[in-house]
């Protein structure tokens, strides 16, 4: 392929600036040559204030085309639809739902040069993935709860075989590449569910433990959700890679990021069968934004994850191997001291981005 096209939405919020100083790195790390090619498109919060419109069609169609979809972070709280529910969400929920965007990967890894607020973890200590089912679970029944008579209302959790089935084998695969490192170093998956309580996630643990046998050579485990939240700061370390439904996956990816630097630091990639978004875990931050503060880290170890994503489905080693020159390059800047105030440093999000750049060219 000699060409990829990238769909880049900037969102609201610090989205802009997070997004733009990705963009900066990509070009950094692929050169002159570069196979990227980077449209822009409109979507968020401020776009449905400014035009009653917060997702449009031509948006939608050009991240279904795109080769990947980058996007910053959308959303303002308190500008909503006429349910309650917030208006620049539509562009993340709806590209999960329709384009099937099941499999939610998070890493969560401790960096040399960061702080984290659990005591005696050092780099290295942490350093697993949550795969979030992104498809199905609580979440889905967005737009389709009910409210009755403004005095009860419901959302329904749908965990299906085959949904589950496809994020458990992934969350399978993962150990199995090698991702992630328990302090242990044995391969694991640890089912995270509340299994004890309800009816859906006790199905849930059920096609986890059919699949499981299909892979001998990597230990399962269960954990409740609660007693994981427990887990995640207490033995961080123990984990590989924790399977669980949407909501749960939700929740516990930020506690997860807050025990390796907080939320600024923490990518996501949402990938189905042959379309991939790439943006952090974090939400828009309006509070910082404009200031030139925002952790650009984030967004850029995400699009580390689309080259390399898009670099294994298509056999294209320029990308991969800028996935891992960009990761580095993270890792030796925040090392260095490289460190946004979220961070508890003092560089604003363009000293951090050149830094990247200036590294990423040498
Ligand atoms: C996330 C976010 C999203 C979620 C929002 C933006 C819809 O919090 O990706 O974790 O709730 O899933
Ligand atoms: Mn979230």
């Amino acid at each position: 392929k000699d060409h990829y096209d990238i769909a880049v939405v900037h969102g609201d919020g610090i989205g802009p600036e997070v997004c733009g100083a990705t963009v900066e790195v990509l070009r950094a790390a692929l050169g002159p040559s570069s196979p990227l090619v980077f449209s822009e498109h409109p979507a968020g919060a401020d776009l449905f204030v400014a035009t009653g419109e917060s997702f449009p069609e031509t948006t939608f169609a050009a991240c279904r085309a795109a080769d990947a979809i980058l996007h910053g972070a959308a959303g303002i709280p308190g500008i909503v639809h006429p349910d309650g529910t917030e208006a620049g969400l539509d562009f993340t929920l709806r590209l999960r739902f329709e384009l099937d965007l099941f499999a939610n990967i998070r890493p969560i890894r401790l960096f040399d040069g960061v702080r984290s607020p659990l005591a005696a973890v050092k780099a290295g200590d942490i350093d697993y993935i949550i795969l979030r089912e992104n498809s199905e679970g609580l979440y889905a029944a967005r737009g389709a709860g009910a409210q009755l008579r403004g005095e009860v209302a419901v959302d329904t959790l749908v965990q299906t075989r085959r949904g589950v089935e496809r994020i458990v084998r992934k969350a399978f695969e993962l150990a199995r590449a090698g991702k992630g490192a328990p302090a242990d170093g044995v391969k694991r998956v640890t089912c995270c569910d509340k299994a004890n309580v309800l009816r859906s996630y006790a199905f849930f643990r059920s096609v986890f433990d059919e699949v499981a046998r299909d892979y001998p050579d990597i230990e399962a485990e269960h954990a409740l959700v609660d007693a994981m939240a427990m887990h995640l700061v207490l033995k961080p370390g123990h984990f590989n890679i924790i399977v669980t439904e949407n909501m749960f996956g939700d929740i516990l990816s930020d506690l997860a990021a807050a025990t390796i630097g907080g939320m600024g630091l923490a990518p996501s990639a949402e990938v189905g069968l042959s379309q991939g978004l790439f943006q952090a875990a974090h939400g828009s931050a309006p509070d910082i934004a404009g200031k030139g503060v925002a952790n650009p880290y984030g967004t850029v170890l995400s699009a580390a994850s689309m080259l390399e994503w898009l670099g294994g489905r298509h056999d294209d080693a320029r990308l991969t191997e800028a996935a891992k020159r960009i990761r580095q390059a993270v890792g030796t800047a925040m090392q260095e001291g490289m460190l946004s105030r979220d961070l508890g440093g003092v560089n604003s999000t363009v000293e951090i981005t050149r830094a990247l750049c200036a590294r990423l060219a040498a």
